[in-house]
């Protein structure tokens, strides 16, 4: 069956207190939206964003990252029911399902939403909301439920009784819709509650009294809808995802020596034996192969490829590079646009030098299979050094290196025999 999803980023995210909107601050180098659409990528071929507040920036992302997903203008936004309205003209004749979710809950994993799907299917749903229980439900929507236990309504915390208050289950904010039979709630809600906005959550009461099957899939896992409103949330879903990342790492292999002092971006692949030492923070899109050792104190910056049986030491910062198998780079340097071959060796305080800030533009590095460059060199790019080349200490590589030779850029050394005896007496 077709599914498409309805994202929704339209809201201000105050809390935020930025010139960024909320769906596009980073956690790893990513958006938030950006985790939302890499999670229903796998499930939908076709995703809208709905945006308001930051609408063009949010707009741009979207069209420059997504392919598959369009943006859809709420202004003015007058609730999350509202909102995926908006959507409705371009979904006017569409049969299949709608899946709804929020732009600010980067946690959410593609195997729940199948999860979530696959039950809504199962269940002969028309209608399916997720919930959760939190032992503090407060600012969510309690789920409201009938004595037989089936789901009665969802009450938001502003319109709650305190008794309402107490409950635990919470509405996760994620729904899957039968759109053929649930359209026309949206053009029936209305804004007769304490914020004065058309709730989206209204449409479980319209199912109910239009004899819908509504059901609730109860999430086990409450971390995968943390929601981001603030900083503090913001940094507590770094730690969420941080810890996720690395349980999995381990468990496929990899050793981290200190989980407590590593970071490790969920995009990053990395293989078996490979061993990852303390303060090691990796962003980005990475693949790491087996046997290599990273860090201590490391700094993988994205589309990052190493290959197997790789060293990248302590202070060494890589990004956007491909690095072969047995290659070292073990202390204090800078690796960026480059390519490095197999059996390569970088001495200390080695830098690529890829970026010109008066063209403002970036060149690539090659250093083909058994260079050894000395300690403290520059490889001013776009540069090569041919297969098995050796460079000195302290080289400044500003022309390509032909194989198997010798460079080096080096002044004679003077020696004044007891210049310092003879300053002292
Ligand atoms: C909503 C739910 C609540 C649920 C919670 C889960 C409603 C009425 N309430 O509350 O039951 O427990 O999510 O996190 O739906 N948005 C728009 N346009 C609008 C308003 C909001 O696009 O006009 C977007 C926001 O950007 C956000 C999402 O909808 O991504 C949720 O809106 P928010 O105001 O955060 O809803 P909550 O109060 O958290
Ligand atoms: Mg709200």
């Amino acid at each position: 069956m077709d599914i498409k999803a309805i994202v929704l980023a339209a809201g201000k995210g105050t809390r935020m207190k930025s010139e960024t909107p909320k769906v596009l601050h980073e956690i790893y180098g990513k958006t938030l939206l950006g985790y939302v659409l890499d999670s229903v990528n796998g499930i939908t071929n076709e995703n809208f964003v709905i945006v308001g507040h930051h609408a063009q920036e949010v707009e741009k992302f979207v069209e420059k990252n997504y392919a598959n997903t369009r943006s859809v203008l709420q202004s003015p936004q007058l609730g999350t029911g509202h909102a995926v309205s908006m959507a409705a003209p371009m979904l006017e004749n569409y049969e299949g399902l709608v899946l709804v979710l929020c732009g600010d809950t980067p946690l959410i994993t593609a195997e729940t939403l199948q999860k979530f799907i696959d039950f809504h299917k199962s269940s002969n749903s028309d209608l399916t909301l997720m919930s959760t229980i939190f032992d503090d439900p407060t600012n969510y929507g309690r789920i409201i439920r009938n004595p037989d236990n089936s789901v009665k309504c969802i009450v938001e915390e502003k319109d709650a009784t305190d008794e309402q208050k107490s409950i635990k289950e919470v509405n996760a904010g994620i729904y899957c819709l039968d759109w053929k039979k649930v359209k026309n709630a949206f053009s029936q809600l209305t804004s007769n509650n304490a914020q004065g906005e058309y709730y989206l959550t209204d449409i479980i009461e319209w199912g109910k009294k239009n004899s819908l099957s509504v059901n609730a899939f109860i999430l086990e896992d409450n971390e995968e809808i943390y929601g981001i409103n603030s900083r503090l949330n913001l940094a507590q879903a770094f730690k969420y995802m941080t810890k996720r990342v690395l349980t999995k790492l381990m468990l496929n292999g990899v050793t981290i020596t200190d989980p407590e002092s590593t970071w490790i971006s969920p995009d990053t692949e990395i293989g078996q034996d490979t061993v990852i030492f303390p303060s090691t923070y990796i962003e980005g899109r990475n693949k790491i192969g087996r046997n290599c050792k990273i860090g201590p104190c490391a700094h993988l910056r994205g589309d990052v490829e190493i290959a197997d049986n790789v060293k990248i030491g302590n202070f060494v910062e890589v990004k956007k590079a491909k690095i072969d198998s047995n290659t070292n780079v073990g202390h204090l340097s800078y690796i960026g646009d480059s390519e490095l071959g197999a059996h390569v060796n970088i001495g200390a305080g080695t830098i690529t030098a890829n970026y010109d800030p008066l063209s403002k533009t970036k060149s690539k590095t090659w250093l083909k299979n058994h260079v050894k460059v000395g300690s403290n060199s520059v490889l001013v790019a776009p540069v090569t050094v041919e297969e098995g080349a050796n460079l000195g200490a302290g080289t400044i590589v500003t022309k390509n290196i032909p194989a198997w030779s010798l460079a080096l850029t080096r002044s004679p050394l003077k020696i004044f025999s007891d210049w310092v005896k003879a300053k002292l007496s």
